[in-house]
């Protein structure tokens, strides 16, 4: 497949100075807003040798901006325009400025059946500095595997779902039918965990609608240590916790949840699971989320 990976978040949110706080003093990334030229508007933050991996813009409401998918070439990113082409689903190139404010030698942009934006792009411009988290994260997984991995609203779920699989060539890992009550008459939501390279899952699609645009999106570190030493950062800043500790069945990840400043969650991370044949590996319908922890009810809890 011509997408490699997810290699950029971007966000919409009135909240900079709080963005500001919790991706530099809490998650441990580094603004780098003023190193790309940032006008006041917007913040980039780094994860790695990437100028960046997350781009605030301001806005008048708290939303998913988009994901930004990496292909490896210009054929590659060819072949995603082709592909959406072919299936008839509108898309439009980025001119050079679009591609200089992300970095990027070349990007286009599309929406899926569902509404949430995209960008596929390839050739990122980098210095290769490295990151200097500034509360001493040592790194994030990241490379081959992309930023994390994103969950989005997929209502339109069967359009959505094959959409990504079969004009974009994700493949699905695992699928969950959620239900929130014991009525009967409660219509099982979908969530379906796709790959695009060895990490588990780079994206999920989730069949119902969410006004933050995004269920959570997950960042992971090399340690259950950095991910015990981020939830102490979470309590000093007063970051609601919306998951406990928990490991995940289907990617193995120990994790735990909190709410982001736009609304939606991020997971943080360690010890996910790789595949490295997937010609070998059996989909699976997972009836848990996690072998053990993950209460999920102290997000709803004041
Ligand atoms: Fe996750």
């Amino acid at each position: 497949m011509a997408i490699k990976s997810l290699g950029y978040i971007g966000i919409n949110s009135a909240q900079l100075p709080q963005w500001q706080e919790f991706a530099c003093q809490v998650m441990g990334l580094e603004d780098v807003s003023t190193r790309l030229n940032a006008d006041d508007d917007t913040l980039f933050f780094k994860m790695d040798d990437h100028p960046y991996r997350f781009i605030v813009n301001k806005s008048d409401e708290d939303k998913l901006g988009f994901c930004g998918w990496e292909t490896n070439s210009e054929q590659g990113l060819q072949d995603v325009a082709d592909a959406l082409a072919a299936a008839g689903i509108p898309f439009e190139w980025g001119s050079e400025q679009d591609a200089a404010a992300r970095s990027v030698s070349k990007l286009l942009r599309f929406a899926d059946p569902s509404g949430t934006q995209h960008e596929a792009f390839y050739g990122v411009i980098s210095d290769f500095k490295r990151m200097n988290s500034p509360v001493g994260v040592e790194r994030f997984i990241t490379g081959d595997q992309g930023l994390g991995h994103v969950v989005i609203p997929a209502p339109n779920f069967d359009a959505t779902s094959s959409f990504f699989t079969d004009v974009l060539g994700f493949g699905l890992s695992d699928l969950m039918k959620i239900k929130f009550t014991d009525d009967p008459n409660e219509p099982e939501k979908r969530l379906w965990f796709m790959h695009c390279n060895t990490r588990h899952h780079s994206l999920a699609l989730f069949e119902m609608p969410m006004p933050t645009g995004c269920v959570h999106l997950m960042v992971e570190v090399p340690s259950v240590d950095e991910v015990g030493l981020c939830n102490d950062r979470r309590i000093a800043a007063n970051v609601k916790l919306t998951g406990t500790l928990g490991r995940h069945a289907n990617d193995h990840m120990v994790s735990f949840y909190m709410r982001s400043p736009s609304g939606f969650d991020i997971e943080y991370g360690a010890e996910g699971r790789t595949v490295d044949d997937w010609d070998n590996y059996p989909v699976f319908h997972s009836t848990v989320a996690s072998f053990w922890g993950h209460d999920f009810s102290v997000g709803h809890q004041d």
